[in-house]
Order: structure tokens, then C-alpha cells, then sequence
């Protein structure tokens, strides 16, 4: 049984944990410590049961609580969902059940996409689990309801990224398949609402051409984090450039060193991490 939280209240010395489904949140990571170079980060990669994007809400539910208690064990000062799909379906249940500060990706997306959009059109791209929660449109609409918000799940994204084909033309041939329906319909903006697309941002750019602005979650939810430790008085103040740890729910995980390569994170050990379950019914 994991033990869902700690009774000691965060202490800016602990670190920030980051989970996701698998190592798309690494993008969020990159973002987090290019903005917060001093914050120690452990990052959990839930390997093992991905994709989350293609499961239903209660399962989502059920593996982000997993997670996020494994994180508290690990001592996070504040929980960073580094994922979209955990963010549009399991961020309220989270929120109510830890007591450490937990931030999703989905608002601060949402709060980039209406500031950058000229014509009020809006396209998010994501996973089917994201795009069938309306989690973006409702969070666009509640900043402003005039934004017409055209959403497009591509389920085939996440496992040509997992396997490193950032520029192959059969994943330029899918962003065509999946882009240019929104192209077509003059969106000016369109929303990178799965933490694993900033890893193909210049082939969707290449596919979207120069004309549509792209809003990349990682690095919106990094920022957001910054104000977040800031507003709690969280902030590590060592004099040290912070540690990044790295765990992941299965052992055999052959698209990581494709990610640790693409950002840039130089990580030499991967841990990994036993999810044994909790019973809802307790919570
Ligand atoms: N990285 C996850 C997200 O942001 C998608 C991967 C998955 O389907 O589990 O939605």
C-alpha cells in the first residue's frame, strides 16, 4: 500500500517532483531547469502503463494517484503533472487528495494560447483522452468564451516520438494528417497539449509553416512553477546548481536515451520505481 502524503509541511530544500506517463515530461523538466536552475527535481516516469492517453478517466485517476504518492515518498515539496492527459482527468482529484501544491499544464496553455491568438482560433493538438475531456476548452473559455477552440486527438504522435522519429517523413506524413484539418480552418494558434510534442516542435513548425504561433506546455507550466515556489516561499536558495534524479515504473525503457539525448539532460543512472497500488475506496 503507498502512502499517499506526509504530514510534514514542504520545505524549499526538498525537491519538486515531475511525473508523467512515460518521458514526455522530460520536456517539462528541460523547461523547469532552464527557468529554476538552483530547484533539485525528481522525475517519475510511469513507463510501465503508458500510454495514459488512450485510457479512461478512472484508470487515469488511479495511476496519477499512484504516482503522485510515490512522489510524496520521495519528499516533493510541490507535484508538477508534466502531463496532459493526468492534468485534463485526474489534476481536481489530486488536488483534493495530497497536500502538497500540485500544478497541471493544462491552464497555463490555456492562458498562452489566448494571449498569442490575433483571430480568436485556436487549435489544440493532444491525445484522445486530453481532447475528449474539453479540459482546453473549457480552460480558454473561461478566460475568454469568444475563442473558437478546434481540437484534434493524434493518437499516433506519442509512439513515433517514443521511438525517436522526430523528422521522418512518415511522422511529417501523420502531422499533414492530423494538422491540416485545423490549417484549414485558419487557426492562428495551435496548442502542443501532450508534454512528449515539444520533441517534434520543429516538424510540426515545418507543417504548420511560419504564419501560426506555437505554445509549447512545457515551457508555460515551467514558468508557472517559478511563480508558484515563488508565491510560497518554496524556492531552493542554495548556491549550487540543483540535482535532477530519475526514476521509471519499468526497467526496459528503450526511448529514453532518445529523449535524455534530444534535451540535453546528460542523465547517467535511471532508478526505477514499484507501483503497488492503492485502494481508491480508502482514499
Ligand atoms: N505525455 C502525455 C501527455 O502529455 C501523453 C502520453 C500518453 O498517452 O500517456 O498527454
Amino acid at each position: 500500500m503507498t502512502t499517499l502524503e506526509t504530514s510534514n509541511p514542504s520545505r524549499p530544500d526538498q525537491p519538486i517532483g515531475v511525473f508523467d506517463s512515460g518521458i514526455g515530461g522530460l520536456t517539462v523538466v528541460r523547461a523547469i531547469k532552464d527557468a529554476l536552475p538552483k530547484e533539485d527535481i525528481f522525475y517519475l516516469g510511469d513507463t510501465a502503463r503508458l500510454p495514459y492517453g488512450n485510457k479512461d478517466r478512472t484508470t487515469i485517476e488511479r495511476y496519477s494517484l499512484e504516482i503522485a504518492g510515490l512522489l510524496t515518498v520521495e519528499g516533493a515539496k510541490v507535484i508538477v503533472v508534466a502531463c496532459n492527459t493526468a492534468s485534463a482527468l485526474a489534476l481536481p482529484r489530486l488536488q483534493e487528495v495530497f497536500r502538497v501544491p500540485i500544478i497541471g499544464v493544462i491552464e497555463s496553455g490555456a492562458r498562452a494560447a489566448v494571449a498569442s491568438t490575433r483571430e480568436k482560433r485556436v487549435g489544440i493538438i493532444g491525445t484522445r483522452a486530453t481532447v475528449a475531456s474539453r479540459a482546453y476548452e473549457r480552460a480558454i473559455h473561461a478566460i475568454d468564451p469568444t475563442v473558437a477552440v478546434l481540437s484534434q486527438p493524434c493518437p499516433l504522435l506519442v509512439p513515433l516520438i517514443e521511438e525517436g522519429m522526430f523528422d521522418h517523413s512518415v511522422t511529417i506524413e501523420m502531422l499533414h494528417h492530423y494538422l491540416d484539418p485545423l490549417i484549414a480552418e485558419g487557426i492562428d494558434t495551435l496548442v502542443l497539449g501532450c508534454t512528449h510534442y515539444p520533441l517534434l516542435k520543429k516538424a510540426i513548425a515545418g507543417v504548420a509553416g511560419d504564419e501560426i504561433v506555437l505554445v509549447d506546455s512545457a515551457e508555460n507550466c515551467a514558468t508557472s512553477v517559478q511563480k508558484l515556489l515563488s508565491e510560497s516561499e518554496l524556492e531552493n536558495q542554495a548556491e549550487r546548481p540543483g540535482n535532477l534524479q530519475v526514476a521509471l515504473t519499468d526497467s526496459s525503457n528503450p526511448f529514453f536515451k532518445t529523449a535524455d539525448r534530444a534535451l540535453e539532460l546528460n542523465i547517467n543512472r535511471v532508478q526505477t520505481r514499484i507501483v503497488q497500488g492503492v485502494t481508491l475506496a480508502a482514499l
